[in-house]
Parts: structure tokens; sequence; C-alpha cells
């Protein structure tokens, strides 16, 4: 059984757009169509697409390989004929991607009111992005902090024209709690000797939930009507271990028959971003779809301000380089 089948029908106000990482729905003319998009043709992104498309979400499809995310759609509209889905070109790794899918999007002038980052990577090694940022650190944080910053502007005239909350959704892991001793090594990010991989991504899923915790300071700040939340959707067997090798397949096939399904996986997403429980709620880190409890570090109000004020230099068009 999953969640989203109690969520409320999609009201004409939210506008969905739905990417790789990410959900928001959107209106055209007169007419609320429902937007996602996503960068996978499986996993949790996909689940969380298929289940917003069941429910007249229009989809947008943010995907690093628009071929394979084509079929994606393909095959989603063979389930659900009626379901709206469009594919755009998104590398959460490389920040200039990230400025042009921002650009491209925002020029469509088109309304926000959720999204969801979901993207992320879980490589074996020490890896550098194009950008020469640790790549688990790129991908599943500061890609998406870019991203959000840059569509931020258009997710608050959205939930102001429209006088309903815009959520965001950063979908993190429990494996934050395997993150390096100091929470975030921000003089190490880049530091090949001390790479840890597992540490390394719990690093970057920490600061998952330290984003979604600023932002909810922010947000308070300013009187904006939108939510960030973080989450934990489970233990599902996904592509996500695809470069463990031979332990990530031991680990996979050990795991079907004792972890969450897909769709289970999904369940959290789908609440957080729809449910009307969740109105309001913002700050706050989910597992199973209730409100979960976290360690210290991860509700360490500073480190969430200098985790900010870090990412931003190093998204600036010249970012600062990080140490290595
Ligand atoms: N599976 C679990 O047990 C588990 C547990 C806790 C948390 N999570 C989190 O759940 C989220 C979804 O993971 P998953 O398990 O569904 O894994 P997955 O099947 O590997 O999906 C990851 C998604 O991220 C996309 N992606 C990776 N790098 C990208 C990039 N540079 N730009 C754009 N998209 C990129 C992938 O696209 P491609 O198809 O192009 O690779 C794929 O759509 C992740 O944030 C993960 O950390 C998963």
């Amino acid at each position: 059984m999953v969640w989203v089948v109690s969520v409320q029908p999609l009201k004409p106000h939210l506008v969905m757009f739905w990417m790789l990482d990410f959900v928001v729905f959107k209106k055209l003319k007169s007419t609320w169509i429902k937007f996602g998009c996503w960068g996978a043709s499986s996993g949790i992104g996909t689940e969380t697409a298929r289940v917003l498309a069941l429910r007249g979400a229009h989809v947008l499809m943010a995907v690093r390989n628009v071929e394979s995310g084509k079929k994606v759609k393909e095959n989603m509209i063979k389930e659900i004929p009626n379901a709206k889905i469009d594919v755009m070109e998104l590398d959460l790794s490389c920040m200039s991607s990230v400025r042009k899918f921002a650009s491209d999007y925002n020029s469509l002038a088109l309304p926000l009111n959720i999204l969801i980052n979901n993207a992320g990577v879980f490589p074996y090694s020490f890896i550098l992005s194009n950008d020469n940022i640790e790549l688990q650190f790129a991908t599943n944080h500061l890609g998406h902090y870019l991203l959000t910053n840059l569509l931020l502007d258009n997710m608050k005239k959205t939930a102001r024209d429209s006088q309903k909350e815009g959520r965001i959704v950063n979908v993190s892991s429990i494996g934050y709690i395997a993150a390096y001793p100091e929470g975030i090594c921000f003089d190490k990010i880049n530091d090949r000797t001390s790479y840890v991989n597992y540490r390394a991504y719990g690093q970057s899923k920490l600061a998952n939930i330290l984003h979604a915790n600023e932002l909810t300071r922010r947000f308070k700040e300013e009187g904006v009507q939108i939510t960030a939340n973080s989450l934990h959707p489970g233990v599902i067997t996904t592509n996500i271990l695809r470069h463990l090798g031979l332990v990530g397949g031991i680990f996979n096939w050990l795991s079907n028959y004792v972890n969450k399904s897909i769709p289970q996986g999904a369940s959290t997403t789908c609440y957080v971003a729809l449910h009307p429980q969740v109105k309001g709620v913002s700050g706050e880190f989910f597992a199973d779809s209730n409100i979960a409890k976290t360690s210290e570090v991860a509700k360490d109000a500073d480190l969430a301000k200098k985790l900010w004020d870090f990412s931003f230099k190093a998204t600036m068009s010249n970012p600062t380089s990080l140490s290595s």
C-alpha cells in the first residue's frame, strides 16, 4: 500500500513541474496543467513521476540522457494515455547545465509550486565533476542548491499569485549519519586522500537536510509561503548502487527480499510533496510518511548557514576554487 493513494486530488491552483529531481505544477493559459520531469529510467524519481502523472500532473522530465528520458515518457504514456509529459536536459553535476536549464525554464514564464530534489549518485571512487568538485557533493547537493536558488523567484511569485503554499522536497537519506565526524568538511571537499565513499555520500545527504532547514529559516524570515523539508525514502533496490560492483550487486540481491519496493520508496516523497497534512510543515525530516528524529548535527542552524554561504560561493559564475 502506498501513501499517495490517500493524497487529495490535485487542486487547480497547484502547478507541478517534476524534474529529474523535482516536481512542480504549472499553469498554462487558463488551464491548469501539471508538469514533472526526471532524469532516470528507473528509481524512486521515476515512480514519483508516474504517481504524479496518474494524479493528472503534467510531468516535465529533466534528464541527463534525453533519449532514455523519452523512452520513459513513451512507457508512461502507454500506461497513462492522458499523461502530459515533457523532457528537458539537465546535468546536476555541471553548474553551467543547471544555469541553462533554469534559464530555459524561467524564460517560459510558467509558474512553479513544487520542487522535488531527488537525484543522487553514490560512486565507489573519488571522482571530480567537470567543474572540479567532488562528484557526490556536486551532484547531490550543489546542483540542487543552485537549481533551487535559480527557481526561487519563480516559486515565490507563484506562491504569491496563487496564494497557495509552494513546497520544496529534498530527497536525503538516513545515510546522512555516516557523514564525516565534522559533518561537512568544508576544507576537504576535494581531498582525495581523506575520501571515503560512504562518508562523502553521508556528507552530501546531510547537506540536503541542512539545505532544507536553511531554506525554511529564510522563508520564515521573508514571510514567504513556501515550505522546505527533507526525507529518507527507505532502503530500496534501485540503480544507486550500480557503481559499487559486486558489493552493490550482492546488496541489491539481498535487499530485494528485505527492503522497500520502489513504489513504497516513492511514497514519502509523494506524501511530503502533496498531502494536505503537511501544509505549513517546514524544516522537518520525514521517513515512512512521518516526521522523524534527526541527529544534533542535522539540526545545527549555524552549520546550515555556513553550508549555504559556502555553496553560494562554490556555485557562483566564477566560483572560488575548492581546496584539494
Ligand atoms: N535507493 C535507496 O535505498 C535510497 C536510500 C536513501 C536515499 N536514496 C536517495 O534517493 C534518491 C533517488 O535515488 P534512487 O535510489 O532512485 O537511485 P537511482 O535509480 O540511481 O536514481 C538516481 C537519479 O538521479 C539521476 N542523476 C544522477 N546524477 C545526475 C546528474 N548529474 N544530473 C541529473 N540527474 C542525475 C539519475 O539519472 P540517470 O538515470 O541519468 O543516472 C537518476 O534519475 C537519491 O537522492 C538517493 O540518494 C535512495
